[in-house]
């Protein structure tokens, strides 16, 4: 109805001075769904002086106290699940059903986060001297967790509000203030659970959600001087925000390229379901997806087989109906995705299925037969393509895993518990799963990549500790 959604700072809905809107294109529909603010560099600036201000109250209410109004933002967001999922829908094409678990697990994750920090927060530590030679027993060091301040979040469009909690919610509970930068599509349910938090009662300026043009207020936000801690979760933009940000702690979560290497032993019918799941699921953008498949060639034609049975069952079309495979988020990554399709098919690829798009929405593909000169055998297209690669040894997987430059997860398949766990330690990513495909939760599991996957561990405890620094007072005996 050529409403914009209003932006949120200082306790309330605001309209930005800009004057000026972003809108967001529904993917299955190819048209603009919602609006919202243009927020400028003002308006940046002040949000930050009232996150400063209201953090400093906010460090000093007890801790129990914070506890109690994440539980109560969780309680919330949870009432508010269908109409959050059905911006998810609209602006993501997430299926139905995916986009109502997201909301769930975003109320459970916070509700954790509440208990985790109650726990982890509430203890600290004391040293005495005289461990150190030269020492007398004359110094005490207690020392405990103190928050960095404001705290920058900036989730990407895949999970705009389960990635966007596991980022406000540790910097809550810390004790530092938060100014979230949703992703534009996403944005709408963003500000729809950012509006659960401000029913919770947050005392005012402590949560803010600025929405806007990535040129416009994206440098501004990351190199801020009010910002102490920057969590980002998204594409290559994560590597330029990393060397532009100031000396301040950083939780960078970007791409991956996550290998599934099967050997001889491995259960197939358990390989063909993981690489359906893992490779397909929310059309495959997802930074875990399963994105290549480094498969021994004795057992490679029989488990192909199996994927494409099961690949055979998954529903197309649009989200509102459920289907497995939904439109992709943009015109532009259903581009991205048919050129590494292309480039794979001149190169000699074996297409299991035919190649077919409508708009956005991409046919499930597996391509069988790449080899490392294919584009596909290395970038990430965070669509619903997977390519099998044949190897003839374990050495030989665990190689081109090890020769990307991302390091998220992987995984192995195998019965041999000796040689998954040989594998896993060869492995240089920052998590193997045996025997299943890889995924980022239970969401209080440690989460992190190696190389260009990123930098710092996320899961609520590691989020916790990142988002607040050491502070020591010792006492001096005479
Ligand atoms: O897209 C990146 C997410 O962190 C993946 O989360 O494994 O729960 O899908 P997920």
């Amino acid at each position: 109805d050529g409403e914009v959604y209003k932006y949120y700072a200082d306790g309330e809905w605001k309209k930005s001075a800009s004057g000026k809107s972003v809108s967001i294109i529904n993917p299955t529909t190819r048209t603009p769904q919602y609006m919202v603010q243009a927020c400028t560099q003002e308006e940046v600036n002040k949000v930050m002086d009232a996150a400063k201000a209201a953090q400093k109250l906010w460090a000093r209410t007890p801790l129990w106290k914070r506890a109690e109004f994440l539980h109560k933002a969780a309680a919330i967001l949870k009432e508010h699940k269908n109409p959050i999922a059905e911006c998810l829908v609209k602006e993501i094409a997430k299926p139905a059903k995916d986009a109502v678990t997201e909301v769930v697990r975003s109320g459970d994750l916070v509700s954790y986060t509440a208990e985790d920090g109650v726990r982890i927060l509430g203890e600290g530590k004391l040293l005495v001297s005289d461990s150190f030679p030269g020492n007398e027993r004359s110094k005490y060091c207690l020392s405990s967790k103190v928050p960095l301040g404001v705290v920058l979040a900036i989730p990407p469009f895949n999970y705009p509000v389960n990635l966007a909690v596991s980022k406000i919610a540790p910097a809550l509970i810390a004790g530092n203030a938060l100014v979230l930068k949703p992703p534009t599509q996403g944005a709408v349910a963003a500000l729809h659970m950012i509006h659960c938090f401000h029913l919770a009662g947050f005392p005012k300026g402590l949560i803010s959600c600025v929405t806007g043009k990535g040129s416009e207020i994206g440098d501004f936000l990351t190199m801020h001087p009010g910002v102490n801690c920057i969590s980002f979760t998204g594409g290559d933009t994560g590597i330029a925000i990393s060397k532009k940000a100031g000396m301040i702690p950083l939780q960078m979560e970007l791409g991956g390229k996550d290998a599934c290497i099967v050997l001889e032993d491995a259960d197939l019918d358990l390989v063909a379901a993981n690489i359906v799941k893992g490779g397909y699921s929310y059309s495959g953008q997802r930074c875990t997806a399963v994105k290549v498949v480094l498969i021994m060639e004795s057992v490679a034609d029989a488990a192909v087989e199996k994927v494409k049975a099961k690949m055979a069952k998954l529903s197309i079309g649009p989200p509102e109906e459920n289907c497995d495979i939904t439109p992709v988020v943009s015109e532009s990554s259903a581009n991205f995705i048919e050129g590494l399709v292309m480039d794979a098919k001149q190169k000699g690829a074996t297409f299991c299925q035919e190649y077919r798009r409508e708009g956005n929405l991409i046919w499930p593909l597996l391509l069988d037969h790449v080899r490392p000169d294919m584009r596909i055998a290395w970038e990430e297209p965070f669509g619903p393509v997977l390519p099998v690669i044949r190897i003839g040894s374990a050495e030989e997987g665990v190689h081109h895993c090890n020769a990307s430059n991302f390091g998220l997860q992987g995984c192995v398949f195998t019965r041999d518990i000796n040689k998954a766990m040989m594998i896993s330690d060869a492995m240089e990513t920052g998590t193997v799963q045996i025997n299943s495909a890889p995924a980022r939760g239970p969401d209080h599991f440690p989460f992190q990549g190696l190389k260009d996957s990123g930098i710092g561990s996320q899961g609520i405890t590691n989020s916790i500790n990142m988002m607040t620094k050491i502070k020591s007072t010792v006492i001096n005996l005479p």
